[in-house]
């Protein structure tokens, strides 16, 4: 299963596919590591033959660096495509490049906090429990069809910073348990119809 790996920052995620496949977990190689940031740690967590960092700013327009980046990408030959982190809207023509390969891990239980800073939304809206989900991408931010959440509570005395530590020490194992059903073929298609480990989506 070749996978490849969209990220902006740290990359943890991206260690945890790293660990999984080290661990003999994950079946996998991580073919790519791809980045809007050239100084991301993400980068630093592979080969620097598998790395591909650079900056919109280095392009036309946006047009162009999604091209180059889609490029690189398909070069890489991936089965799947993970944004891990990657803090940048795809567009359209993009998406649709690769639809039905790409896949986002997003910090909090969709549908509900899509978009930035969901840790302290949920915080504001009082809830009591908060997570992370896996979904494919679609040309609408955060809005495609949910593949695995895993749950945390809210703690009172919970701020952003303990509630993200929290999610964070979850979606490592939930992307983990995702990407190994994406691997071993689980994401089906039946009669037009999109399932998921058995399950319609
Ligand atoms: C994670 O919380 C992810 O869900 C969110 O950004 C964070 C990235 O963390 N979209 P890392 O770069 O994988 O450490």
């Amino acid at each position: 299963c070749r996978i490849a790996v969209l990220a902006s920052g740290r990359g943890s995620n991206l260690q945890a596919i790293v660990d999984a496949i080290a661990a003999g977990r994950l079946q996998a190689e991580i073919v790519g590591v791809f980045s809007d940031r050239p100084d991301a740690t993400a980068l630093e967590r592979v080969a620097a033959d598998r790395r591909w960092g650079h900056a919109p700013k280095e392009f036309s327009d946006r047009a162009a660096y999604e091209q180059a980046l889609g490029d690189a990408l398909a070069a890489s030959a991936p089965d799947w495509i993970v944004c891990a982190g990657y803090m940048r809207i795809l567009g359209a023509d993009f998406v649709q490049r690769f639809n039905g390969r790409l896949v986002n891990i997003h910090p909090s239980l969709l549908p509900l906090h899509k978009g930035l800073h969901t840790h302290a939304r949920a915080l504001e809206a009082g809830d009591s429990e908060h997570g992370a989900s896996v979904h494919l991408v679609v040309p609408e931010l955060d809005a495609g069809a949910v593949l695995a959440q895993a749950r945390v509570p809210v703690l009172a005395g919970d701020d952003a910073q303990t509630l993200a530590e929290r999610v964070l020490a979850v979606e490592h194992p939930l992307l983990i348990a995702t990407l190994e059903l994406l691997c071993a073929g689980r994401l089906a298609e039946r009669e037009g119809q999109p399932t998921f480990d058995g399950h319609p989506l």
